[in-house]
């Protein structure tokens, strides 16, 4: 399959007679796709049940005939102000009980039904009004779930949904009382009505009742997005696409994914950097206009699965984003760099966000591939220099890992609730897992929870799952590779709490936590083979043999030859140690990189991406800073 590349636009944004040339101009930079719609609600319905379609009809109309090919959005992140006077409480309301307002985006709750109702409606009517159009080639469905913090309400809407939601979980006040553990401290209830969301009480609420409020909270997420998916399914044939986000972990993905065609996400690397992810105030310097080498990729490992294969980039960053607390420009070569890589982990498509710079309203200050005067910006050079390379270049194809991770959402809101150390978190974990694996130049894949074939791995990680599932488990006690478990995995019940015998319940082991420390970020834990672990340590009892100990003697790893329980939170180089040592024993070839080189191995070729902002050399090659070299396997 040929790669191809895209961009976001807004006609509604520009003159109606500046379309063509725009549209001209697109096609001219070697842009295939053009994403518009997501926006635009308050155009196509100014009030209720009076439609003005006719100004996204020609919209389509003169895209489509300049040669492009349009993903259409539904536009319910945004609903219309009228919206808000017919269903005042369809705010969302934040944890401290106070109702979000009109004014921005995104200001509405995933428990009102009234609201979803009128997102059906106009799925309903988009999709009946424009499947046939030969130029709608893909839909996007809302944009961004829980941007902007937007999963989680505490509203009267959310309290009923709630209620109903645990009565069919539980069936009996008795059953919730007992899976909660509600003797404690006299939470029992008699009734569901009588249980409120778990926001505002005098101490930290029951972790089951928080777990309980999270999954509800997911499941209206997936429930949302099904309704819409429905809808545009019964007129249309293009695929669904959603456009998901870096390090969102308050829904369960696998499953909005498994209700649409293309797992899509926004990748915004240098805002992400600044913004959303850790790193010594050295290493945010040395990649400051690059972006963190690692973030994009795990993100494409995450949702060419979460998207069975098909995986796009809706949105990639241009130039300075205007979200961040700092935003400087990207290296010239990371428009490239970015787009490259995605392909190389299995992208379709990669959109630039977006085609002209908006001189009004709140990203006024975000680039474009043009500049708000029409010039070009850079990135718009860069996005040609990709569609040249695309079409000299055959299908590169994805090529099979040996490593895999395995990734879980609920877990993440276990551990939410229940971080027990302040820097124990989810993404944190898998993360640090994911980059040490990459910085040994391992191809990865990311699976679900309930994965129950792991044939095609040699090593496969799972940190972090509260419980593990049953084909997870069925599939680890068959594996003929290095599974390398923990720490904090199958260490809880699914209502989260401590098992009976005590985690993990590994196949053909004995392995027991017998007590659970958490570190500040200036202690650890030295290892007798030298590194440590940081933020957290189990102590491990059992008859199951010991691998590694720490140095003061406690069980670091124990286990059997396949399977293998790790204590503790390897620092970076600590992990690299013990990926590198796993993989001599499964003879899988690993190239420790330099710092900000990467590499990914497709089908046909082998990328290396230099994310430093300077050359290096791979073998005989040098990458310029922000480059990216290829050569045939
Ligand atoms: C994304 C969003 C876009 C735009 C962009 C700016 O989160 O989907 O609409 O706001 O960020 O970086």
């Amino acid at each position: 399959m040929k790669r191809t590349l895209g961009v976001c636009y807004y006609p509604e944004h520009w003159p109606e007679d500046q379309w063509a040339t725009d549209a001209a101009q697109m096609v001219a930079s070697g842009l295939t796709w053009v994403r518009i719609g997501e926006f635009g609600w308050s155009r196509m319905e100014p009030s209720p049940e009076t439609f003005t379609w006719d100004w996204l009809d020609r919209a389509v109309d003169v895209l489509g005939n300049a040669g492009l090919k349009i993903i259409l959005g539904t536009p319910t992140a945004t609903p219309p102000r009228w919206m808000i006077d017919k269903y005042p409480d369809m705010l969302a309301v934040d944890a401290e009980g106070r109702p979000r307002k009109f004014g921005s985006r995104r200001h509405y709750d995933f428990s009102h039904l009234g609201y979803r109702e009128e997102c059906k409606r106009i799925a309903r009517l988009m999709g009946q009004r424009y499947s046939k159009n030969p130029h709608i080639a893909a839909w996007q469905i809302d944009n961004e779930y829980d941007c902007h913090d937007t999963t989680l309400s505490y509203s009267n809407a959310a309290r009923r949904g709630f209620q109903d939601w645990l009565a069919q979980r539980y069936q009996s006040t008795d059953a919730l009382n007992r899976a909660w553990g509600n003797v404690f401290w006299s939470m029992e209830y008699d009734s569901f009505d009588q249980i409120d969301l778990p926001n505002l009480t005098v101490t930290e609420p029951n972790h089951p009742h928080q777990l309980a409020f999270r999954r509800y909270s997911s499941d209206q997420v997936v429930a949302f997005n099904k309704v819409q998916a429905d809808e545009i399914r019964k007129h249309s044939d293009a695929p669904l696409i959603h456009n998901y986000m870096g390090r969102i972990t308050t829904f369960d993905h696998w499953k909005v994914g498994a209700d649409l065609d293309i797992a899509s996400w926004d990748s915004y690397p240098i805002g992400f950097l600044s913004d959303r992810l850790e790193g010594t105030p050295a290493f945010k310097q040395a990649f400051l206009r690059q972006g963190h080498p690692d973030n994009q990729a795990f993100h494409h490992d995450l949702y060419r699965a979460v998207g069975r294969g098909r995986m796009w980039v809706m949105e990639q960053q241009p130039g300075p984003v205007n979200w961040a607390p700092y935003n400087p420009a990207p290296l010239p070569g990371m428009a490239r760099l970015w787009a490259w890589e995605a392909f190389a982990h299995g992208a379709e498509t990669v959109c630039y966000f977006r085609w002209r710079q908006a001189p009004f309203a709140q990203e006024q200050m975000h680039a474009g591939l043009l500049r708000p005067d029409s010039a070009p910006a850079p990135a718009l050079a860069e996005a040609r220099q990709v569609a040249d390379e695309i079409e000299a270049l055959a299908d590169v194809g994805t090529a099979l890992a040996h490593a895999a991770l395995v990734f879980d959402y609920e877990s993440a809101w276990a551990w939410d609730a229940q971080p027990q150390g302040a820097d124990f978190e989810m993404f944190r974990l898998a993360f640090a897992a994911y980059c040490a694996m990459r910085r040994a130049g391992l191809n990865i894949d990311i699976l679900p929870p309930d994965t129950g074939d792991l044939s095609a791995y040699k090593l496969v990680m799972a940190p972090g799952i509260m419980t593990l599932s049953d084909p997870l488990r069925k599939a680890l006690a068959n594996f003929d590779g290095v599974a390398l478990i923990g720490p904090r995995t199958d260490t809880k019940t699914d209502e989260l709490s401590i098992p009976m015998p005590l985690g993990p319940n590994l196949p053909g082991s004995d392995i027991r936590v017998s007590l659970t420390e958490s570190m500040p970020p200036d202690d650890a834990i030295g290892l007798r083979n030298g590194g440590q672990f940081v933020h957290w340590f189990e102590h491990l009892e059992g008859q199951t043999e010991v691998l590694e100990l720490t140095a003061s003697g406690h069980p670091a790893i124990m286990g059997t030859e396949n399977l293998r329980y790790l204590a503790g939170w390897p620092d970076d180089e600590t992990f690299d140690r013990i990926i590198a040592g796993l993989c001599a024993e499964l003879d899988i070839q690993i190239h420790p990189l330099a710092t900000g080189l990467r590499l990914r191995d497709t089908a046909t070729h082998r990328f290396i991406f230099n994310y430093a902002n300077y050359a290096q050399d791979w073998k005989n090659t040098t990458i310029p800073a922000a480059g990216v070299h290829w050569e045939p396997l």
